[in-house]
């Protein structure tokens, strides 16, 4: 078959390309490897899909040159895909932060995007495998598990490593190698963080209690959200944030306190000098975690018994907890990957490659990531309109 573009990768980025340049009466087949298209969306925000966050701008997201997703994220704003969402009355909410979410299942993105693409004329193949790519005078000439095809424009939004089970593959990285593109080191994000030995030992038992707002930093940057002890280490939105920021052998930091005014231990010594200080810690922490504390660094005894300047340390130590985590959960439950396609290579306005005319990179394996919450899926949305409007 002969297609004006074929896009490779059925999720996110490739059907919003697929269904940018149908519109625009492009010739477009997507090729999928598994059985669905969309199983990313299909599993996102808990079922509901976070599909894009009010507060995007380009600095909550990673890459080599933070400079590469400002043009795509401009001509496709958060505001845009609402639009799309509310023609296809999905009834979606703000959970917070600026997330929003549907409010009833992910399913609904899926339906809408392919009815999109199925309006734009795009033809869809599923459980069908690229075998070899091969670049021709006039585009590129491609194998397939489903016989040979043809295509002017070939699209390549294959995702991240994350969680092989779903389809992840390293077809995308394996043809920008082989086009010359440069790959920034991939690595998993968006990931819990593992603990081991003593440091394991000391926390394994807190597994299932979580903070609602703890702050997690790290190299200069740090997270305020929720906080989540597990049977391997730490989870929670404000250690998943982080973990793109940290890697092993880098200072972690957390803060179990950052809602409360500096001082506060000396005012509840003054307010309850008889009452323990795990007590008083219990009524801002969750109870086993004041007490394991206590036992780890501060003692047990009541309030008044605590000199004010030990008050100050505690208070310190507090908001300045270090963790000693020794890697992360890996691809395997990771929500996203770092790095990917060097963004030197693309030209930030088309997603095309610099080198090689016809060839697109676009959504995840491009080396673009987003925070938690929504940013992903709006570059996945913002980088396939991108490319879908040249192709
Ligand atoms: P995506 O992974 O969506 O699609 C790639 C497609 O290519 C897949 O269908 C895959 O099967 C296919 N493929 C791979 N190799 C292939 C090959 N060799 N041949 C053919 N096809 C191939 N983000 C967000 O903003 N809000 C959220 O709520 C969530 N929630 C969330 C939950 C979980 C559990 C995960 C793992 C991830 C999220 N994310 C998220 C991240 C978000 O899902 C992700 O960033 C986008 O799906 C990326 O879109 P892409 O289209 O680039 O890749």
């Amino acid at each position: 078959m002969k297609w004006d573009v074929l896009v490779v990768g059925g999720g996110a980025a490739g059907l919003m390309c697929a269904l940018v340049a149908g519109q625009r009466g492009r010739r477009v087949c997507v090729v999928e490897h598994t059985k669905r298209v969309g199983k990313k969306i299909l599993m996102s925000g808990g079922g509901r899909c976070n599909f894009t966050n009010l507060g995007v701008t380009p600095e909550s997201f990673l890459s080599a040159n933070p400079h590469f997703a400002k043009s795509a994220l401009a001509r496709y704003t958060p505001q845009d895909f609402i639009d799309l969402v509310d023609r296809h009355g999905i009834a979606w909410h703000e959970k917070e932060k600026g997330q929003l979410f549907c409010d009833s299942s992910s399913k609904q993105i899926v339906r809408m995007l392919l009815d999109e693409c199925h309006a734009a004329g795009v033809h869809i193949t599923v459980s069908c495998s690229i075998e070899k790519v091969e670049r021709r005078a006039d585009g590129f000439a491609v194998d397939t598990t489903h016989g040979a095809a043809e295509c002017e424009s070939l699209v390549v939004a294959t995702g991240g490593l994350s969680i092989p089970r779903m389809g992840a593959s390293g077809l995308g990285y394996q043809l920008a190698r082989q086009f010359e593109h440069t790959i920034q080191p991939t690595r998993a994000a968006l990931v819990p963080l593992t603990l081991d030995g003593r440091h394991l030992a000391r926390y394994q038992d807190l597994a299932g209690i979580s903070l609602p707002d703890a702050e997690a930093r790290a190299n200069g940057t740090a997270f305020q959200a929720g906080m989540l002890f597990t049977h391997g280490g730490l989870s929670g939105p404000a250690i998943l944030q982080i973990s793109s920021y940290w890697q092993p052998g880098d200072d972690l930091r957390l803060n179990f306190t950052p809602t409360v005014e500096p001082g506060w231990l000396s005012e509840q010594a003054r307010e309850r000098p008889d009452v323990s200080l795990k007590t008083v810690l219990a009524n801002t922490l969750p109870k086993r975690l004041a007490q394991r504390l206590c036992e780890l660094r501060f003692a047990e005894h009541p309030m008044r018994q605590y000199r004010a300047e030990r008050l100050r340390e505690i208070e310190q130590e507090l908001c300045d907890w270090p963790i000693a985590a020794n890697g992360t959960e890996g691809y395997r439950t990771a929500e996203v990957t770092l790095g990917g396609v060097d963004t030197d290579g693309l030209s930030s306005r088309t997603m095309a490659s610099k080198h090689v005319p016809g060839l697109y990179f676009i959504g995840e394996v491009v080396d673009v990531t987003g925070w938690l919450g929504g940013y992903n899926f709006q570059w996945a949305w913002a980088s396939g309109q991108a490319a879908g409007e040249a192709v």
